[in-house]
């Protein structure tokens, strides 16, 4: 029976396992992870992340050939494939700071793997990585193995979106594997693709060298964000003209050389990968002293940003230039819908700038807890990825932040509202009684364009939704932007 053993029970590692083992009922697959805490929650009935159709898959396999575990070595010294899908966060200081993948948690995995290997190995780079990763690990594995041990490495990047991650996994676009372009190399190629031939069509297993595949994956993320800031810019300009954002995505999606997805203006992208895979990019193109490829990819960026700050500035701006004292029910924290996942969540980002002016925020999200919540609120920039017992612990007191399990209390008494995340339960809300218990003139800010403008209008609002026309009271008080 093949061992597969996964270093890191996260968003990817966890997930992704859960369908091998599925697929697999002839492999043995061990998620291990230094936190007590969620292999805990991995082996409770309630799981540390929420991912639709994830509880039911770990039910049938959990003790079958599923198995989640604290004890690293053991489990990786009996693995036949070992994927490492550990934090990689971005550096906060000394060379490369705000932009460089730190990679101290890999490089402690490799040595760790090196370490206690007694038979020979596949090691497979699942965490997204900058270009050269991979060699820089096999250096490791290599140079501190005086046992004769051979370590193959692999690049197996993960596609997975969170939220549809079951059905991402299930039914992926593609597999992409990379590997040295030696008869060793290909072998273990060849053993990683067997794995996914169980359930994932021949013809989607795409195979190629290790960097290729690095780099694959830093650039569909980056081909990804870019369209969403592309579209975000955008949504700028049809406020100005009197266009509507929705109906410029339809028309241009309909290009089937651009196809209609990606195309949701938006306050901004958040989620783990965007940023911080573009940072990456913008890093490695600058290593390699092409500036204007790196400018290029900055700009991704920096558009994301001026959305979140355009969207609080139309905020602040349109309730009399002040929210001062004012309560502001913010709907959603997640970076999208059906995760309970916040990591540079433009929520963050918003309830920031509205904090910086002195907003009562009443926040809602189905899915996050208060804790995780003033977590994040307090959380320096970059801090998010590094494991949980690394995190500052939430302040004792945020006398400007109240968290709410309900959408109508959150609302209750409120100035304005800002819908941050596309939760379904918020198209479904019952907006009458919401406006009835709001002060007036009641505010709604739809950062997702999930309501129906001219619905919201005749109730009463004063609304401002991302790339739509702007409510003559909007434009009228509206600040330069
Ligand atoms: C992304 C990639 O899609 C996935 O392939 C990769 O493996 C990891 O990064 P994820 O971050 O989980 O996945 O979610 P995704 O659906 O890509 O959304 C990212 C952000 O973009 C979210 O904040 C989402 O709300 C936003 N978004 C997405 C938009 O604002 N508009 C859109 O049209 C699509
Ligand atoms: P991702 O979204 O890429 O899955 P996560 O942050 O959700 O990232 O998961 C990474 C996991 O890796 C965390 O649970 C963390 O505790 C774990 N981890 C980090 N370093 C190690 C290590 N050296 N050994 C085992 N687990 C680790």
């Amino acid at each position: 029976m093949v061992k597969i053993c996964c270093i890191g029970a996260g968003y990817v590692g966890g997930p992704t396992m859960a369908m091998i083992a599925l697929k697999c009922p002839d492999i043995e697959v061990v998620v291990v992870d230094i936190s007590k805490p969620r292999i805990a929650a991995w082996n409770s009935d309630d799981l540390p992340i929420y991912e639709p159709g994830l509880d039911e898959v770990v039910k049938e396999c959990k003790d079958r050939n599923l198995y989640f575990s604290t004890e690293v070595e053991k489990h990786v010294a009996e693995a036949d494939i070992v994927f490492v899908s550990v934090n990689t966060p971005t550096k906060t200081r000394g060379l490369g700071a705000g932009k460089a993948a730190d990679l101290t948690y890999w490089e402690s995995a490799a040595r760790m793997i090196a370490d206690v290997s007694k038979s020979d190995k596949i090691v497979v780079e699942k965490s997204t990585v900058p270009v050269k990763t991979a060699e820089a690990i096999e250096k490791i594995l290599t140079h501190n193995n005086n046992k004769g041990i051979s370590f193959q490495i692999l690049s197996n990047p993960e596609f997975l979106a969170e939220g549809t991650a079951m059905a991402d996994l299930d039914k992926p676009d593609r597999v992409l594997i990379g590997g040295r372009e030696t008869p060793a190399g290909q072998k273990a190629v060849a053993a990683l693709k067997a794995v996914y031939a169980h359930w994932v069509p021949e013809d989607r297993i795409i195979t190629t060298n290790l960097w290729s595949a690095e780099l694959s994956k830093l650039a569909a993320n980056a081909f990804l964000a870019q369209r969403i800031s592309s579209i975000n810019a955008m949504s700028a300009l049809c406020e100005s003209t009197g266009a509507e954002v929705n109906e410029v995505a339809y028309a241009v999606g309909k290009d089937s050389r651009i196809g209609p997805k990606f195309l949701n203006a938006s306050v901004g992208f958040g989620g783990s990968c965007f940023q911080k895979d573009i940072l990456n990019l913008v890093y490695i193109c600058e290593c390699n002293g092409l500036l204007e490829v790196a400018h290029y990819w900055k700009q991704v960026i920096s558009i994301n940003d001026y959305q979140k700050s355009r969207f609080i500035k139309r905020v602040v701006s349109s309730m009399f230039n002040t929210v001062s004292g004012k309560k502001i029910a913010v709907l959603g924290f997640a970076f999208k819908k059906d995760t309970g996942d916040t990591r540079e969540t433009p929520a963050i980002d918003v309830c920031h700038g509205l904090l910086g002016d002195k907003a009562l925020l009443s926040i809602y999200d189905p899915q996050v807890t208060e804790e995780q919540i003033k977590r994040d609120l307090a959380m320096n920039k970059f801090d998010w990825d590094h494991p949980q017992h690394l995190q500052p612990q939430s302040p004792t007191a945020f006398k400007q932040v109240s968290v709410v399990w309900d959408a109508y209390e959150a609302c209750k008494d409120a100035h304005g509202i800002c819908v941050i995340t596309e939760w379904d339960e918020f198209k479904k809300l019952d907006y009458q009684k919401i406006y009835d218990n709001m002060q007036k003139p009641a505010f709604l800010f739809d950062g997702r364009n999930v309501l129906n403008v001219e619905e919201m209008r005749k109730i009463g609002f004063v609304v401002y939704s991302i790339g739509t026309p702007l409510d003559s009271w909007v434009k009228d008080l509206q600040v330069s932007i």
